[in-house]
């Protein structure tokens, strides 16, 4: 783990772009210290200042300005230029240039337009990180290397579609299996061999789910592959000091949790749009990316980009109100982050973020910005032993990104508005409504540290998941899962046999048909009398999953189908057999078993004509409980439900007499003590009484008038 002795204060520092300005330089290092400021990345897109001709390398400016920096007592996080290439590389080198999915070949210009397999481009990036190293790797300033920037995109160049085939190949053996996993016989779309394979692309092949989910797949095997090129080179040339790449809000193109293993420390860009809605749903989004980028390695990560001011590529840009960006930064250490660095230090003079905000703007003095962002340093100044510290948590929501992939893809229930973040978001925010910290993890994650884990629309099953969530729940956990979950593999392919794949038994019940609801639709659930878990009547929109209980396990048990196992082979065999054809160790064997289940009923649909059937639904499962929501409820259904469903998996909530609404409540924790923070982000301002008296003040006013935008954080020593 990462661990460094201060949180890191600062940002994104261009000065390659105000070399001719050495007064500039000066004043710069003048107005870091007066903001508190002690660290700032450097190089990000200095490519063709360091290397302004093929190979003629000019390095002083950069060596000049990083020692400056240290004897002023700033650190340097150093990056790797190859977010954007000079003229001269992508003149000299063409093939180093991406492809799009229609084939054609991009000229120069914009950033992150390279391809990831082109032996040029990662010769030439070798050369300039290795340069990097030999000049400034050992320098004690530079404590963290920032591979690229915001890796994203994909090529199709010849030589990437040569490497998706390679890597279909490692992964079916045999064109037969990958036909057969792919489904490709729909519509005649089989292949006789690799070489066949072309990536998706508008032109032509672009229904087959499959591919497209394998091509997604691919993007970020290459992106990570590139990625872990840059790290190797810097490791060849003799640098040990730790490595981070700055990740993205809500990012779908990549799978950050399969690139997390090669990073020390996880860092992401935060850029919200505050004042726009309910500063309330803001602050939650932004607090649900932190925990997903802290999840990636359950360890503190940093906050590697903000906006001191207004962006300037949102719609439209938005000044922060005094106030908001001491508030969300504070936001992002109370959820686990050992920094708040901006995008950037001194606003660019022309070009395309000449307005984007900055610690200096062009006036190039104090400022109502300059002033907010010093005083955002005194107070990491004081919350300096929070550093390090970690957030623990009982409750984990699941997001996933093969599920996301697949799910938007699939051309089911609905085909727009499957609203897949929105319905994680809504346990996210009932448990957090609750004060709970919460992870928020991916499939492949262990559940063991959790009491209690979410579930949201995992239509698609990888292996073993079924499996883990069992076992979760035989144990003692408690499961919520909701409708299209389990519907499919690892390859979209449906799974046979009842859904939730393999947990019928778990959950007590099979889902039966799922109703696409059109958007002016609505239904309810009702609640059952006698059950003590909801109380009151809510709407649901968008899709209702009509669910069986009383039913008999499935009338085709596939077990969870294995990777290339014999079981599809066997269910053909035996399909009209109650025993099978293949021996004990089949799990087919459980054909005509016919086990029973049924869970417990805890509220109804209200109209239409499944009314009355199951809307929500609990089983006892081993030690645990695994409930099922049936349809896309609002959020004050979630809220009640997970109230009742926290308290009755014993998780213990925050010491607070209650949790206004607004009040965002987050734990860091370290072996000797625990912090609680509480931050205002609603309108009003807020009376917060604190039941253990062991908590006291370090940081911040008056608890029992927490104003908007303000917050304290209070301690208590654990020995
Ligand atoms: C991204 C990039 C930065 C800058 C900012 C502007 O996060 O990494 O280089 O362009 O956006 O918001
Ligand atoms: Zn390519």
């Amino acid at each position: 783990m990462v661990k460094f002795d201060h949180l890191l204060y600062g940002g994104d520092y261009n000065p390659e772009q105000w070399l001719e300005y050495p007064e500039i330089l000066e004043q710069d290092l003048e107005y870091m210290r007066r903001a508190h400021i002690n660290t700032v990345s450097v190089g990000i897109f200095s490519w063709a200042v360091l290397e302004p001709e093929e190979g003629v390398f000019c390095f002083g400016w950069l060596e000049e300005i990083v020692e400056k920096l240290y004897q002023n007592g700033i650190s340097v996080i150093l990056a790797t230029p190859s977010g954007a290439r000079p003229k001269w590389l992508s003149d000299a080198y063409p093939e180093v240039l991406r492809v799009d999915a229609s084939g054609h070949r991009n000229f120069f210009g914009g950033r992150h337009n390279h391809c990831y397999t082109s032996p040029v481009y990662r010769e030439k990036i070798k050369i300039i990180n290795q340069e990097l190293v030999r000049r400034l790797g050992s320098h004690p300033a530079v404590k963290l290397w920032h591979i690229s920037n915001e890796y994203g995109g994909a090529c199709y160049c010849p030589l990437c579609q040569q490497e998706f085939r390679r890597f279909l190949k490692e992964k079916y053996g045999t064109i037969e299996e990958l036909n057969r996993r792919w489904c490709t016989t729909f519509w005649s779309h089989r292949y006789s061999s690799f070489e066949q394979i072309e990536a998706p692309s508008p032109r032509g092949e672009n229904e087959l789910h499959a591919l497209k989910l394998d091509w997604k797949r691919f993007v970020t095997e290459r992106t990570t592959d590139f990625m872990r090129h840059e790290i190797a080179c810097l490791r060849e040339a003799g640098s040990d000091k730790p490595v981070t790449t700055n990740m993205m809000y809500n990012f779908e193109g990549l799978n950050y949790p399969e690139m997390a293993p090669y990073v020390d420390i996880i860092s992401w860009d935060s850029y919200p749009v505050w004042h726009k809605e309910p500063e309330t749903v803001t602050a939650s989004d932004c607090g649900m990316q932190h925990d997903i980028m802290r999840s990636l390695k359950k360890q503190p990560f940093l906050l590697m980009e903000s906006c001191p001011s207004s962006t300037n590529w949102q719609k439209v840009s938005k000044l922060k109100k005094p106030g908001m960006l001491q508030a969300a930064s504070l936001q992002a250490i109370a959820h686990g982050s050992d920094s708040v660095l901006y995008f950037q230090f001194r606003q660019s003079r022309g070009a395309s973020e000449k307005f984007h905000g900055a610690v200096m703007d062009h006036y190039g003095g104090d400022t109502r910005v300059f002033r907010e962002v010093t005083c955002t340093g005194a107070s990491l100044q004081s919350l300096q032993e929070l550093c390090g510290t970690e957030v623990r948590s009982l409750a984990a929501v699941l997001y996933d990104w093969d599920n996301r992939w697949a799910m938007e893809d699939a051309q089911g229930p609905r085909n727009k508005n499957l609203f897949y973040k929105e319905t994680m978001e809504k346990s996210y925010r009932a448990l957090r409504k609750l004060g709970l910290n919460v992870d928020v993890i991916d499939m492949s994650k262990t559940l063991e540290d959790y009491r209690l884990v979410a579930v949201p629309m995992m239509y698609l099953f990888k292996e073993g998941f079924a499996g883990k969530l069992r076992d979760f729940t035989e144990q003692g956990g408690t499961v919520l899962m909701t409708y299209w979950s389990g519907i499919v593999d690892e390859t979209d392919r449906c799974f046979l046999g009842g859904t939730p794949h393999g947990l019928e038994d778990v959950f007590g019940l099979r889902s039966t048909e799922i109703d696409g609801l059109y958007d002016w639709e609505s239904n309810a659930a009702v609640p059952v009398e006698g059950q003590e878990i909801l109380r009151h009547t809510y709407t649901c929109r968008n899709l209702c999953e009509l669910v069986e209980v009383n039913g008999a396990k499935s009338a085709v048990a596939l077990g969870d189908a294995l990777w290339g196992s014999r079981e599809d082979v066997c269910r053909t065999e035996s399909e009209s057999d109650a025993s099978c054809c293949c021996g004990a160790e089949c799990s087919v064997n459980l054909l005509g078993g016919r086990e029973r289940f049924g869970a417990q009923v805890l509220a109804v649909y209200g109209s239409d004509f499944y009314a009355g059937t199951p809307a929500l639904t609990r089983n006892a499962y081993g030690k645990g409980y695994a409930y099922y929501i049936c349809a896309d409820f609002e959020q004050a259904f979630y809220d009640e439900l997970y109230a009742s469903a926290v308290k009755e998996a014993g998780v213990a909530t925050p010491p607070l007499s209650e949790i206004p609404l607004g009040l965002e409540v987050t734990q860091r924790e370290s072996e000797t003590a625990a912090y609680l923070i509480l931050q205002n982000f609603g309108d009003q301002d807020v009376a917060i009484q604190v039941t253990d008296g062991s908590y006291r003040m370090i940081y911040g006013g008056n608890a029992a008038n927490l104003k908007k935008y303000e917050t304290i954080v209070l301690k208590r020593d654990k020995i």
